[in-house]
Parts: structure tokens; sequence; C-alpha cells
């Protein structure tokens, strides 16, 4: 059976120290998401008691395969589909309660059921049809500079959250009463609003409320203080890991802003979207693909807009797993990623998607950039002077050899290893675990 690093760490740490305090982690993608942190977590599920989401909402897409299943999970965290294995949606995660009453159903039917292992947090917002329907209108009004959300409501959610006069919180879903006049209140303002700057036809506040209804009930079982919860448990000695969703280049005060989503997608929101301190997570695991991506718009210095980015996706299914849009691909930017390892304090990177480069007849790794005629190895975390980011490359030697089979590092092609230590010198970062496929198991442990 295998036995994760962390693991020995704190059998180590019992024996010569008799500390016993389970371990706590924290799984994040260094890039601009998708970077495979669904498969990580997985896996990374086995050996923990709780997974917690902690931010986003349902603009998240994570992937995970088990034989021939396959999950795509928007909502739920990654350890939802191991039974037994209690999951929290904490405090700044915004819940769409369709997309979650749907996951739980399509779960349900595959035999995995959520019921007494799902805590829902009371003080988390709801995304209502009103903010779906402001993130398209607004999207659609920017034309040409609209960011490319994925039209999930989260901007809106979130605006709303912060504007506090109009938001919806999962506990206000116990008192309907309340609620069928909150909603009054807000379709009201929002249709005054939509109608104002859009010329959109009214929505129908009955409407929302019907829904709001179904969704009371549904999630009823599920609502809790997850804050309480989560700080209980560690008390008890459980162990947490907690999911991280988008990418840290995509968090809203130090991604590539505005092309960036509206939470703090870095590890940097783990302790303020769940309650819980940074310093109770003795890891944080960073996740990165052995290339870039991004979907919708904003900078990219090492895009491939050419047959090598085309190889990329036909190789990597690089497709969004929530909208279905081809993401755009590139090289590996050891810039970009040394900056998420400095802004998350990242102990270790799990390398996915090593597989994908196989067959490439050239392989190249962005160490820093040239702006207005200046070197630097430090991202900038800013639209306007990432755009004007030279990439600054470094070529390495390429391999043919299909590599999914593999399980033991040495028994990659020499040019393969060499990657791998070259991205591990250059982010100043170990690289614990490998991806070689989607599925579970296709995997390298280091
Ligand atoms: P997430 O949002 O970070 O969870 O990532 P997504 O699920 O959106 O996208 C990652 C995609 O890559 C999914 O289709 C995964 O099944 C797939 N994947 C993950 N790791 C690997 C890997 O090592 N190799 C390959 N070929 N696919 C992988
Ligand atoms: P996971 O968790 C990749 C991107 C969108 C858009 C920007 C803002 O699967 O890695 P939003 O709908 O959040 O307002 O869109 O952020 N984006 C993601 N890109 N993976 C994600 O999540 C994303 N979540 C949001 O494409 O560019
Ligand atoms: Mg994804």
């Amino acid at each position: 059976m295998r036995v994760a690093p962390e693991r020995w760490f704190w059998a180590v740490q019992k024996h010569f120290f008799g500390k016993t305090t389970p371990m706590n982690s924290c799984v994040v993608g260094l890039q601009w998401g998708d970077e495979g942190k669904g498969k990580v977590v997985d896996i990374l599920a086995e050996n923990s008691d709780i997974i917690v989401r902690y931010g986003g909402g349902a603009n998240a897409g994570h992937t995970v395969v088990v034989g021939d299943e396959k999950f795509a999970l928007h909502i739920l965290p990654s350890g939802s589909v191991r039974p037994g294995k209690t999951c929290v949606i904490a405090n700044a995660v915004v819940v769409d309660p369709e997309v979650l009453i749907n996951e739980i159903e399509t779960l349900g039917r595959k035999g995995i059921r959520l019921d007494g292992r799902l805590l829902v947090s009371e003080n988390a917002h709801v995304v209502l049809d009103y903010h779906k329907q402001e993130d398209r209108l607004r999207e659609e009004s920017l034309g040409k500079n609209k960011i490319g959300t994925t039209i999930r409501g989260i901007g809106p959610c979130y605006a709303d959250k912060v504007g506090r006069s109009y938001a919806v919180r999962v506990g206000d879903l116990r008192d309907l009463q309340g609620l069928k006049a909150m909603i009054q209140n807000i379709v009201g303002y929002k249709n005054r609003l939509f109608g104002a700057l859009y010329g959109a036809e009214p929505i129908s506040a009955e409407d929302i409320f019907n829904k709001c209804i179904g969704y009371a009930e549904a999630m009823a079982p599920f609502i809790a203080d997850t804050t309480e919860f989560l700080h209980d448990s560690i008390a008890n000695g459980k162990s947490i890991l907690f999911e991280g969703a988008q990418g840290s280049l995509l968090d809203i005060d130090h991604g590539t802003f505005p092309f960036v989503t509206s939470s703090n997608s870095s590890p940097l929101g783990m302790p303020s979207g769940s309650g819980v301190p940074a310093k109770m997570v003795q890891k944080f695991i960073g996740v990165a693909k052995a290339y870039s991506t991004r979907v919708g718009g904003g900078p990219f210095p090492t895009e491939q807009d050419n047959e090598i980015g085309q190889y990329i996706r036909d190789r990597g299914n690089e497709y969004g797993t929530t909208t279905g849009r081809p993401r755009r691909c590139g090289w590996f930017d050891a810039a970009a990623v040394s900056y998420s390892v400095a802004i998350g304090a990242i102990d270790s990177i799990s390398l996915m998607h090593l597989d994908t480069l196989s067959g490439l007849k050239e392989l190249r790794v962005c160490r820093g950039y040239k702006i207005d005629g200046k070197e630097t190895t430090f991202f900038p975390a800013n639209a306007t002077r990432l755009a004007k980011a030279e990439p600054v490359y470094e070529t390495l030697g390429c391999w043919d050899e299909e590599i999914t089979g593999v399980r033991d590092f040495n028994d990659l092609p020499v040019n393969a290893k060499d990657y791998v230590c070259r991205l591990e010198e250059l982010t100043k970062t170990p690289i614990t675990m490998v991806g070689v496929g989607p599925e579970r198991t296709e995997i390298i442990e280091r």
C-alpha cells in the first residue's frame, strides 16, 4: 500500500519529538487554473479525513478519473468521490444551488452518497439566476474588452457579497418568509439596474423564489457552521485537505488583473476562505502543468498560438471542464510559477501532464522576461506590464517515448528526467509528484 510522504513526516515527528498532530495540507494551482488539482486532491484525499473547498464557485471544473469513470466536479470537493470522506464547502465559496444539487444527484446515481458527510457553510453566498444574467450581459456589453468569464455568475455574486445590501447567504434558505422579502427587494433592484444599463427584460422574483423553495429543501440537511466544525475536527486530531480552485495567477489581488477571477484563488485565500489560519496547515502543495494553459482573455507571454499549441491541446485534451472552450496553450513559464510559489510559501510541486509533451520536436521553458529592455525573473502580476514581457527561453531536450505506463522516476527517458530536474532548479522547489496520465494511478511519486 502506498504511504503518503506526509504520513512518514509525522511518523518521524512522533518517533523523535513525540508529536502526533495530523497533517493538514492545502492544494493550489500555480498557473491560470486547470493544472490538475482535482487529480492531486483525489490522490491525497486517501490519507485525509476532511476535504474543504474554500473559494470560487462553479467556475471551477475539477476532473477525477477512477478507472473508466470520469467525474467533473464544479462545486463539490474532489474528495467527494471517495466514500467515507467528509466534505466541506466553506464560507468564501459562492454556491450555485442548482449545480450543487445536480452534482449530489449525479454522484448518488453512481452509488456515491453525500448524506451525513457534506457540510455547506451557512455563511457562504448564494449564486442565483440574476448573477448569471448580469455576468452574461456585462461580458456581452464589453465586446472585445470582455474578461472571458465562465458566465457562472461568480463576479456578480462576489460583488453583491462585498456590497452587502443585496446578498443572499446559504443560511437565508432556512427562513423562507424572510427570503421571499429579500428576493423581491433584490430582484426589483436588479431589474431597474439591468433595464437601465442593458435594456434587459425584467426577471421574475416569483420564479427565483420558487426555485429557492426547492434549493432550501434539498440543501437543509447540509447547512452548518463549517468554521466550528473545522476547529472541532482539528482539536479532535482529524487531518484536513484544503482544495484550491482556479490558480494563483487568477487571484483578484495578486493575479493578472483585470483578467482574473473575483476571489483570492492563491493560497492567501485559504485562511480567510475557511476560517482556519495558515499556520495550522503544515504543507502547501502547488500543482502545475509541465506547460502552461489559460482560458479566457489576458496576457500569456509563453502562448503558442500555432501548431505547437495545437499539439499540446490535442494530446492534453485541453478543452475547458466547465465551458468546453479550447484552452490557450504555451511553454512552461518558470517566472510565473516561481511567483506563485513565493506568494503561497509552496513546499512542493505536483507537476502534471508530463506525458503530454512526448513527441514534441522542440521543448522550451521560460526562465524570465525582457520588459522595456530590462531582464527580470520576477513575474509582473499586472496585465499592462505583463503584456510587454518578452519571454527569455531555454531550450531543453525532447523525448518521443510514451510515458503513461511509467511509475518509477528512474524509468523515464533521460530528457524527461532532466526536464523535471531543470524545472525544480528554476522554481527552487522540489517536484514530488509527476503526472503521466489522467487516471488516479497514473502518477510518479518521488
Ligand atoms: P483542475 O481544474 O486543476 O482540477 O484541472 P481540470 O480537471 O480542469 O483539467 C486537468 C485535465 O488534465 C483533466 O482532464 C484531467 O483528467 C487531466 N489530467 C490531470 N493530470 C494529468 C496528467 O498527468 N496527464 C494527462 N494526460 N492528463 C492529466
Ligand atoms: P479551475 O478550478 C481555468 C477564468 C475564466 C476567466 C476568468 C474569470 O477548474 O482551475 P470567472 O468566471 O471566474 O469570473 O472568470 O477566470 N477561470 C478559470 N480558468 N480554470 C478555472 O477553474 C477557472 N475559473 C475561472 O476562464 O478567464
Ligand atoms: Mg479545471
